[in-house]
């Protein structure tokens, strides 16, 4: 397939390389916007790793999409400095108005919702970045504002 024979462009560009798992996520990532499920076996089997060892690194990362990403992006501060200004209330708050959980897309395909650790935007917690625009100071009219926007 189409999907196979990048992913088989990939892994040989990476060939010889010392650790080469994340580069190559990325490299797919980047490709097809997400890591599509059949790269998995086809990956693990070139690095002669097992399945579970490739899922788990991908898991660890919060970087990595298994599913295509909506139309928009929204990543909500999960470290520190947002937690002590309220990230997990605004994380609730998003859950709730957009109906997902992490790492899901609305029915639509408008919205997928992703945590993120750190944005640097430590000062004006907490935060967001929506389709890569930072947004500070965020509290739950400013997500209702966002969540209008994006539909
Ligand atoms: Fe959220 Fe730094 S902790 S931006």
């Amino acid at each position: 397939s189409a999907v196979l024979s990048r992913v088989n462009e990939i892994l040989a560009e990476h060939n010889g390389m010392e650790g080469p798992l994340l580069p190559i996520l990325h490299a797919i990532q980047e490709s097809f916007g997400h890591v599509p499920q059949a790269a998995l076996p086809v990956i693990a089997q070139h690095l002669t790793l097992s399945r579970a060892e490739v899922h788990g690194v991908m898991s660890f990362y919060h970087d990595f999409r298994e599913q295509p990403a909506g139309r928009h992006v929204l990543k909500l501060c999960r470290a520190e400095a947002c937690q002590s200004m309220g990230a997990d209330r605004m994380a609730e708050h998003a859950q709730r108005r957009f109906g997902i959980e992490w790492h899901e897309t609305t029915k639509d395909g408008a919205v997928t919702l992703e945590p993120v650790f750190c944005l640097g935007l430590c000062a004006c917690a907490p935060a967001a970045m929506v389709d890569g625009r930072l947004v500070g100071r965020l509290d739950e009219a400013r997500l209702d504002a966002l969540a209008e926007e994006l539909r």
